[in-house]
């Protein structure tokens, strides 16, 4: 039997404007989804395709269970986390030698083929290697961590991540002329905001100016627009739309004396908070 975790992701700038190659900076977050493997020949498991995948892809049959604390559908990343961690868990419990950037390609594989060709490696990369990482064109490369007090606030509106980036597109096709400016100036933010990643002041600005461009972009929702002022009057130095939008979640960034002001505001909007923070390890064995 072999435990594995893995943990969600939120992106701290640069959501859909990775789409169109610019810069993005992600980061992996607490909590985490823990996925215990049997090789056994009478398998037991929940139904994913996702799981399905991993054990195609590794040939190998057994039972799995998952015990996951990132909401699904929230925006956290957690199905690439339960992907990653599955892969991990099959990885030791058969032997099977793959090295973390194996598992880092075969679960963006699998996320891309279960999604359509609708995924950017940014998930899986996160989740697998845990940390800040910066996402440029077909590169990504790590940041130096820093501690970070955040909230993430989910909407508990279901969005569809597919349907947001083709709603980005349709937009992108009618009005040129006011989207590839805003996704320059998304890219700007960006990266000023590497600079700053120590600043957490400065860096909520970025996040808040982030958060007016996603707004052009027409992936804001009520919903999302009320816990992100409700976090920014209970003293959060910036908050924004995290991921897709369109619901799913948003995050804060906090003065550490504030979070749990910040979280109650985000409740009392009817969001779900959870208060958290950088997780450098990526997968590991439990
Ligand atoms: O909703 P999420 O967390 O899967 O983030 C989607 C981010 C996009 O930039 C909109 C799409 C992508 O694959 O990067």
């Amino acid at each position: 039997m072999a435990t594995w975790s893995a943990p969600g992701k939120v992106f701290l700038f640069g959501e859909h404007a990775v789409v169109y190659g610019k810069m993005g900076i992600a980061m992996a977050i607490r909590p985490r989804v823990f996925v215990t493997v049997r090789d056994t020949k009478r398998p037991s498991r929940a139904k994913s395709p996702y799981i399905d995948s991993c054990f195609e892809a590794m040939g190998v049959i057994g039972s799995v269970y998952i015990n996951s604390q990132i909401p699904s559908s929230s925006g956290l990343g957690s199905s690439a986390a339960v992907t990653v961690a599955t892969l991990a868990a099959i990885n030791d419990e058969f032997n099977l030698n793959k090295t973390r950037e194996d598992i880092a390609a075969m679960a963006f594989e699998i996320e891309k083929t279960v999604q359509k060709g609708r995924a950017s490696p940014t998930d899986t990369t996160v989740s697998t290697y845990g940390g800040i990482v910066l996402i440029t064109g077909g590169s990504r490369r790590r940041l130096p961590p820093q501690n970070m007090h955040l909230v993430v606030g989910d909407s508990l509106v279901s969005h569809s991540t597919s349907r947001m980036v083709e709603q980005v597109a349709d937009l992108k096709k009618r009005h040129p002329e006011i989207v590839d400016p805003v996704l320059d100036a998304i890219q700007g933010v960006s990266m000023s905001a590497i600079h700053q990643l120590s600043n957490p002041r400065e860096l909520g600005r970025y996040m808040n100016m982030n958060n007016s461009l996603l707004e052009v972009l027409g992936v804001g929702h009520p919903q999302l627009a009320k816990m992100i002022l409700a976090s920014r009057q209970a003293g959060a130095f910036g908050a924004k739309i995290t991921g897709a939008g369109g619901g799913g979640s948003m995050v804060a960034l906090c003065p550490k004396q504030l979070k749990h002001r910040v979280a109650k505001a985000i409740e009392s909007c009817d969001g779900r908070a959870i208060v958290t923070a950088i997780d450098t390890e990526g997968v590991r064995k439990e």
